[in-house]
């Protein structure tokens, strides 16, 4: 094959190595077109996205200092700010997943040789610890047996034995164990040290109580794709005054340069202050996509969302434990958006998991690192979270279970879930509510309307509720 002068190849990749030319015969025809299947998203995260959002990301791009995507994100940072419960200026969506918003919201925070206290009690409350190891911090670490939380008197007892506190690093909802770790006393505890909190809220924002302000949170960083609703792709994420004022103070610059705050602010803050510089380019259909999730947040509204998770966690849980499984979370910490139970012991986790997914297209999350094998997570997040979602996988799983040879009463997994449904409705006054919506026509002739948006057929149920 001769080499175009151009520098590009007509068809095939031609590398030379050690004088030895290796060509790789390509054909795109061979590579058909993506064909995403159906997903019912009931593991520890991506949950299903909102149709609204998913729609709003296919529309044409716009350039990051268009005057309407600016309005767009200006709108993002007022709706985050509803949703994170705050008023800090300095509250946005930096491009990249959570462990994004985990990296950008500790290279700000820490310096080198600053102490760090982490609280280690799973996956991502280790991957904070290594992180801040890797920014210089000089971090001591507290440990808790992975299933439980942290007592105040704990946090307290560690931030006695450390010099000058710079930083407390906290995971709010840990994702990989299904605990929900108290942060108000430990903010409080943590300030008195003269030491700023980074909280890690991928899991917890719009999925259970998070009250920025009120709690004094320093640093939070969530995720878009677990409670709020729209696919993986961007970390929101807010600044208190308290944090900027510690930044804008550092000895030296923030290392990444990318994730520099006094650098980013410029682009988020306010076009009054002698216009936005250009900092990167915005992702401007996620940024839609995430707009279009928030909106449905708040007009669901954020107490509604978190009452919405804790219900479907009582209905799956009541579910799971008529299985015969066992919560896995420690009793009073139990996170609502993330249900972890442990594998029966003798039971197949990979086959039960893939039997799951290939026979009823159902996803849901398996145990990582020390619990790797013996839990299983099974998310009721964002628009996951609904009715038609928790029936059909308990009725999955008890058919897949007692096939496997587990004794398992026929139908009562639904019924308990059902029992909780229909205690909530009573308290509700079910009466008023139809189950199918009755829409008025143009003519103004009642209509059976469809209360499950067509789009979501695609995702596998819809959601209600
Ligand atoms: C609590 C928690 N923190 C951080 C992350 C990392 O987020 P991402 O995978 O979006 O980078 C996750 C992801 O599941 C998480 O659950």
């Amino acid at each position: 094959m001769s080499q175009p002068t151009n520098g590009h190849y007509a068809n095939g990749q031609n590398s030379s190595v050690n004088g030895v030319s290796h060509v790789e015969k390509f054909n795109i025809e061979s590579i058909p077109e993506i064909k995403i299947p159906p997903r019912v998203l009931m593991g520890a995260g991506p949950s299903a996205s909102y149709p609204e959002a998913l729609r709003a990301m296919s529309a044409n791009t716009l350039g990051h200092l268009d005057p309407e995507f600016l309005s767009i994100m200006g709108n993002v940072g007022t709706m985050l700010r509803r949703v994170f419960k705050t008023q800090n200026p300095i509250t946005g969506a930096i491009p990249g997943t959570g462990t994004a918003g985990m990296e950008a919201a500790l290279c700000n925070l820490i310096e080198p040789g600053d102490e760090v206290l982490s609280l280690v009690f799973g996956y991502f409350s280790n991957r904070m610890k290594q992180m801040s190891e890797r920014m210089g911090g000089v971090v001591t670490a507290i440990e808790r047996e992975w299933g439980t939380a942290f007592t105040i008197e704990e946090v307290k007892a560690a931030l006695d034995k450390m010099k000058n506190p710079k930083v407390v690093t906290v995971v709010h909802a840990e994702t990989s164990t299904g605990i929900l770790q108290p942060i108000d006393e430990i903010i409080k505890l943590a300030h008195e040290r003269g030491a700023l909190v980074v909280i890690d809220a991928v899991t917890s924002l719009a999925g259970c109580p998070l009250l920025v302000d009120e709690w004094e949170c320093d640093v939070v960083f969530s995720g878009t794709q677990k409670c709020v609703g729209a696919p993986p792709g961007l970390s929101p994420i807010t600044f208190s005054a308290r944090a900027m004022e510690r930044i804008r103070n550092r000895k030296v610059p923030v290392q990444s340069w990318y994730f520099d705050m006094s650098l980013v602010e410029t682009y988020w803050g306010d076009s009054s202050a002698g216009g936005r510089a250009y900092h990167y380019t915005a992702p401007s259909n996620a940024l839609f996509g995430l707009h279009e999730a928030l909106r449905m947040t708040l007009l669901e509204g954020v107490e509604n969302r978190w009452a919405r998770h804790e219900m479907h966690s009582q209905a799956v849980m009541a579910g799971l434990l008529t299985l015969g499984l066992e919560p896995f979370a420690q009793e009073g910490y139990r996170l609502w958006q993330i249900n972890a139970v442990k594998v029966p012991k003798g039971l197949d986790d990979l086959a039960v998991r893939t039997r799951l997914l290939r026979d009823y297209n159902i996803e849901i999350g398996a145990g990582l690192g020390p619990v790797k094998g013996q839990i299983w997570r099974v998310g009721v997040m964002g628009y996951s979270a609904n009715r038609a979602n928790i029936f059909l996988l308990l009725g999955a799983l008890e058919n897949i279970l007692s096939d496997m040879g587990q004794k398992v009463e026929k139908g009562a997994a639904g019924e308990a879930a059902s029992n909780v449904y229909l205690d909530y409705d009573r308290k509700k006054n079910a009466s008023t509510e139809a189950p199918i919506a009755l829409e008025v026509s143009e003519d103004n002739a009642p209509v059976i309307g469809e209360a499950i948006p067509a789009e979501s057929v695609a995702q596998g149920v819809a959601h209600q509720e």
